[in-house]
């Protein structure tokens, strides 16, 4: 019998090597602390500055124009799309993660936008959508 562990002694531990693993793997699935100019900039400028610039048709239906970060914060003529600090109430948000009607879904009428750059958005504005 002298092989034999208590299963209480062993648990605690097992757990703890659990919950270390998840967390490791949590964190390596958001991106950490995207910046605007490295990160959000550039995807808006690849899947929204056709239609969201001075006079194209994004803009010139919502008054949106997303080429400069005063721009975007601005929002559109219904004001603010973007709440800093909250990507789920975000209009922006919305729109890209298909959480509004699929008619209006952004990119307009185009390929949807991949996983990891609606996730980039979300975390950037969860972080409070800074000029970084
Ligand atoms: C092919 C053109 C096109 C592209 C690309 C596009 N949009 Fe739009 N967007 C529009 C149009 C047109 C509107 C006006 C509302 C409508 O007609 O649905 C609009 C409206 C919006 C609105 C709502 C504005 C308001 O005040 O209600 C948001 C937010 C938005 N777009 C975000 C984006 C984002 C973010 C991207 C890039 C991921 C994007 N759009 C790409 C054409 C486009």
């Amino acid at each position: 019998m002298s092989t034999t562990r208590t299963p209480g002694a062993l648990h605690p531990l097992l757990l703890l090597v659990a919950l270390t693993a998840s967390a490791a793997a949590l964190v390596a699935c958001s991106p950490s602390s995207p910046s605007y100019s490295r990160d959000v900039q550039p995807i808006l400028a690849k899947h929204c500055y056709e239609c969201h610039a001075p006079g194209k048709p994004g803009t010139e239906a919502s008054g949106f124009d997303m080429t400069s970060y005063q721009g975007l914060m601005k929002g559109g003529k219904f004001g603010a799309l973007i709440k800093p600090g909250d990507a789920f109430t975000s209009a922006l948000n919305m729109l890209v993660e298909g959480r509004a009607d699929p008619k209006i879904r952004m990119p307009h009428g185009k390929e949807k936008m991949s996983d990891g750059d609606v996730e980039i958005l979300k975390v950037w504005v969860n972080e409070g959508a800074k000029d970084n």
